[in-house]
């Protein structure tokens, strides 16, 4: 449900604007002017505070530092300083995040170290999830030859009920936007003696998560979407503090070594979560990530999502009046930070939609994601983007053919 009333006109977007609670945080943005920005579910805006964090890396840290700044600006520390910030918009404890490498590889070696623990050695993923996913699950059942099973969107559930292996889960869907109950899966997993390794991309940063109370055990998700840290940037890993001790690395590299500066012989896992970690961290991108989450200081998750919520109704509500079908779910509790529309020439529409500065993104077959990032999106800016379609619908602007010619980036 929205948090109030559905918004009817430009004047009721404003007013909402100004009794909004996450209204000061915008201006941390440095979002171009004359453009609505609706792809933050891609590729968040940069932050101020980010941009002059990269400058100080690069020309304090780096140029000048050299590679004393290992050592004197913190740079060794970064994965599990910038994890430990990131833990509160996941809803875990400080001590049991990093940030390293990328959600496939994460993906990867939290569903490798996941097999042994599982009753059976079945990997399961659903055919609507996002693609790596389903090659990760593919690619770890070829080489460690588990049983890969592949089933139809929301059945990964009853699959894990059935065999108790690892499921691979998206909490909310990329492209219908659709959200899984955590703690009822969960729940199945332990029943079953399976194990979920929950991927986050696009619910960090939009929902109130509160992994830890229900029960979630393995995660890793994208920072470069709704939570701003560059194109890029590198993925979190979250492992439960009591399970981490339990886990091994299928990537038992130097950086997850109890002490990588020894340059022992044999391999010792660190503590927890960090013999998660593989190789060198990137410092210029964890470096922008770390000034990009202070944008989140002093705002409430729950207002948020809610938030996030209310931008959703407008546009499906906006949409339906234009003949559009929505494929996100109507009921806003079910509904992550994204709404997809469907158009048969959507490509086309999105590309006339960018030329006059309103940025949402396509997913093929016939899917327009627009992203409501609560932090910087405003009801007016929906409302306007909103009124830009359905004159976009109505004179056929979009029905050129530089509009329909494809980039490699859709
Ligand atoms: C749900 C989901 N998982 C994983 C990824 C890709 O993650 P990475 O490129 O960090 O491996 C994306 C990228 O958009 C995604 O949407």
């Amino acid at each position: 449900m929205t948090q109030g009333r559905l918004p009817r006109s430009r004047s009721d977007c404003e007013a909402l604007d100004r009794a909004d609670p996450l209204a000061g945080a915008r201006a941390q943005f440095a979002l171009p002017a004359g453009v609505i920005y609706l792809d933050g579910h891609s590729l968040g805006p940069a932050t101020h505070g980010a941009l002059a964090r990269v400058e100080q890396a690069a020309r304090a840290e780096w140029a000048d530092g050299l590679i004393r700044s290992w050592n004197t600006a913190g740079w060794i520390d970064l994965p599990r300083s910038v994890g430990a910030k990131l833990a509160r918009l996941i809803g875990v404890a400080a001590e049991d995040v990093i940030v390293a490498d990328s959600v496939s590889v994460n993906l990867f070696k939290l569903a490798a170290a996941a097999l042994p623990l599982a009753k059976s050695r079945t990997v399961i993923v659903e055919a609507s999830e996002f693609p790596t996913d389903q090659y990760v699950a593919d690619g770890l059942a070829r080489i460690s030859g588990a049983e890969m099973m592949r089933v139809e969107a929301d059945q990964g559930l009853a699959a894990l009920e059935r065999t108790g292996g690892v499921l691979i889960r998206s909490i909310v869907n990329y492209r219908t936007s659709d959200i899984l109950d955590v703690a009822a899966a969960e729940r199945v997993a332990r029943a079953s003696g399976g194990v979920i390794v929950w991927d986050l991309s696009h619910a960090t940063g939009v929902l109130d998560l509160k992994l830890a109370m229900d029960g979630t055990r393995l995660a890793t998700g994208c920072t470069y979407k709704f939570l701003n840290g560059g194109p890029g940037a590198p993925a979190f890993v979250y492992a439960a503090g009591e399970l981490a001790a339990r886990l091994q690395s299928p990537i038992s590299g130097w950086f997850g070594h109890a002490d990588p500066f020894a340059f022992d012989a044999g391999y010792a896992p660190r503590e927890g979560v960090s013999r998660f970690a593989a190789g060198t961290p990137g410092v210029l991108s964890l470096s922008a990530l770390d000034a990009a989450l202070d944008a989140f200081d002093g705002f409430a998750l729950s207002d948020v999502a809610a938030k996030a919520r209310s931008l959703g109704d407008l546009v499906i509500a906006r949409a339906e009046a234009m003949g559009l079908e929505a494929i996100s779910p109507k009921d806003a509790g079910r509904r992550g930070g994204h709404v997809s529309v469907r158009h048969a020439q959507g490509y086309a529409v999105v590309q006339a939609l960018i030329a006059r500065g309103i940025i949402p993104d396509f997913r093929a077959p016939d899917a327009m994601r627009f992203g409501l990032a609560p932090l910087y999106i405003r009801y007016v800016d929906v409302w306007d983007a909103m009124d830009q379609l359905a004159d976009m619908l109505e004179t056929r602007a979009w029905d050129t053919p530089a509009f329909h010619a494809r980039a490699a980036v859709t």
